[in-house]
């Protein structure tokens, strides 16, 4: 028998040591957190990614009546990237999150299935995207590839 380890870390900042760029593009996130449609959870995703041309682009959880076709902000935000702009990559992804019932201090990380569409998206692009997660505490978790949460995924190598 062999036990193989996988390594995984992320790092934890404070706003001000965020480059201006990385500040701008969690305040989108943030921006947008007033725009999910969360009436069944009241769990607001305001999620933004910043392309390698400079754009920003947002988006937010949009929820249904029929609970599991609920979706969550990251995917509305990388999918909305990937149809708008297919060949421009994706540098950096921010998700921010709000309860409306209590106070959140600790960021939430992306759900399984974001997972595995953030690391679709890296694979397509053949280049890391920098995952920033915010919630309403002081604490910024940086996350430098999808990998680090998505240990040992499944992808198109398996197929
Ligand atoms: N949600 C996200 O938007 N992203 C995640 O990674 C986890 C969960 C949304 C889905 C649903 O609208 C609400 O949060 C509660 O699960």
């Amino acid at each position: 028998m062999e036990k193989r380890e996988i390594k995984s870390s992320y790092s934890v900042y404070r706003l001000d040591e965020l480059t201006d760029e990385t500040k701008k593009l969690i305040e989108y996130a943030q921006s947008k957190l007033k725009d999910a449609y969360a009436p069944y959870s009241h769990f607001r995703v305001g999620a933004a990614v910043l392309l390698e041309n400079g754009l920003m682009l947002g988006g937010s959880n949009q929820e249904n009546a029929a609970y599991p076709l609920c979706t969550c902000g990251e995917r509305v935000v990388l999918t909305y990237a990937g149809a708008e702009y297919p060949d421009v990559e994706i540098t950096s992804l921010a998700v921010a999150v709000k309860n409306d019932l209590k106070i959140v201090l600790t960021p939430a990380s992306p759900c399984g299935s974001c997972r595995q569409i953030i690391a679709e998206y890296q694979s397509k692009q053949k280049a890391k995207i920098k995952i920033y997660l915010v919630a309403e505490g002081d604490e910024i978790y940086a996350i430098d590839s999808i990998h680090d949460i998505l240990p040992l995924g499944f992808d198109a190598s398996s197929l």
